[in-house]
């Protein structure tokens, strides 16, 4: 295994010149579960320099450990005001820890724009298993946010905010468009699959990906390539359900059920869109069902597939699928992180077509997870950079 006391330095890169190479470096937006994850990884990768749990170990000329962090925004009273590195483990973050004591560049998380960021049902539930908002939330104005992302230079910012905050995430996606910096956009509000906002984006010539992260192995890709592969082998499927619990802050805010409108349009899609004879709204129903808090960040799904093959005789799938919810994102976001770096490097604008198509459940342009990655691997190709400077 791999051992995290073969630490390297945690400073940025430096050219045979010693002048500092230029990075990705992230403003986190939403710091639960998903952030949690994604942080830990950045330093676990740098210190154990190993392609365990990677699809791309490089993306251009970049490792996941070239990743560096600037700042992050929530709302919660335990997490603004702290060093990033100590506002991941606060509740109700309750992912699994693999890297401790994680680097955090010296990023600090601010108070952002409350908005829509918070469920009205969580009040009945426990501080511990809920966002606690901070009253300076209330008052943030999108010039102080600005501000912040120029002053530590943040230029990626990713979104990882509660499902069903429309406004907050449209706040932070003007934000990006005033400090000229990309969007990674990880949830199901659609912004990259938005026209007006795709087009907002390649004005600027800031590139965009999204939108709702799809999991490294998880419910939504592995039931895509079943109903795939059915349907290439002549099976005729009647219908499909996927169910999904579990304990985390996700899954405790997707309780309210008028805040799972647009997740539950990127999930079916994100099936059906896989067959040539896509499932009618009466016979496909994919979604999160119910909250269960021992499970912590661990998520069940539960697939089924009624079909009739050969014959008209009928068959059935029943598949449980057991993983740890946010690291199972984390490995998704270090590729898009590091093609919105190359994108940026490259002077591309706009939404990264290719880029979201493999890597998030409601890309601009839908496509057959093969293709998609073929067609991702064949973009990082074409924008491989020269030499580190
Ligand atoms: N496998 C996955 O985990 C996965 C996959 C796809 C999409 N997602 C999505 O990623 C998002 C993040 O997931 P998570 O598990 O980290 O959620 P989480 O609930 O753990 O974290 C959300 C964070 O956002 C903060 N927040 C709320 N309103 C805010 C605002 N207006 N400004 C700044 N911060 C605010 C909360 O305080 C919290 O810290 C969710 O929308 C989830 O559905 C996750």
């Amino acid at each position: 295994m791999p051992n995290e006391k073969s630490s390297p330095s945690a400073t940025d890169a430096h050219s045979a010149t010693g002048a500092p190479v230029p990075t990705p470096r992230l403003a986190i937006v939403g710091v639960g579960n998903c952030a949690s994850t994604l942080v830990q990884g950045l330093t676990w990768y740098r210190r154990n320099r190993t392609d365990i749990g990677l699809m791309h170990p490089q993306v251009g000329n970049l490792s996941v450990g070239d990743i560096r962090l600037a700042c992050a925004f929530d709302i919660d009273e335990r997490k603004v005001g702290r060093p990033l590195a100590e506002a991941l483990f606060a509740a109700p973050n309750n992912s699994r820890v693999f890297c401790p004591n994680p680097d955090d560049d010296g990023a600090m998380v601010f108070a952002g724009a409350r908005a829509d960021g918070v469920a009205a049902h969580l009040e009945n539930f426990a501080p511990e298993m809920r966002a606690v908002p901070d009253a300076r939330s209330n008052t943030t104005s999108l010039e102080q946010v600005v501000e912040i992302l120029k002053a530590t230079k943040a230029n990626i910012l990713i979104n990882y905010l509660p499902v069903g905050s429309q406004l907050a995430t449209e706040f932070y996606a003007h934000a990006c468009l005033a400090a000229g910096i990309a969007m990674v956009n990880c949830i199901p509000v659609f912004i990259a699959s938005d026209a007006g906002w795709a087009a907002k984006f390649a004005a600027a010539n800031l590139p965009l990906v999204g939108d709702d992260v799809k999991s490294q192995f998880g419910a939504t890709i592995i039931h895509r390539q079943l109903m795939a592969l059915a349907e290439a082998r002549g099976i005729t499927i009647d219908s499909s359900y996927q169910l999904n619990v579990g304990g985390n802050t996700d899954f405790l805010n997707m309780l309210e059920r008028s805040r799972l409108g647009s997740k539950k349009t990127s999930k079916t899609e994100a099936v059906n869109s896989q067959l040539h004879q896509p499932l009618d709204a009466q016979h496909i129903h994919i979604g999160p069902s119910d909250y269960i808090p021992f499970l912590a960040d661990q998520k069940i799904c539960y697939v089924r597939i009624n079909a009739h093959g050969f014959g008209g005789l009928p068959m059935e799938v029943d598949l449980k699928l057991t993983v740890e919810d946010s690291p199972n994102s984390a490995g998704v976001v270090v590729d898009a992180i590091r093609c919105a770096w190359l994108a940026l490097e490259h002077g591309i604008g706009g939404p990264l077509v290719e880029v979201s198509a493999a890597l998030m459940k409601h890309p601009p342009q839908q496509m057959a997870d093969t293709a998609a990655a073929a067609a991702m691997d064949k973009w990082i190709a074409n924008h491989v950079p020269g030499p580190r400077r």
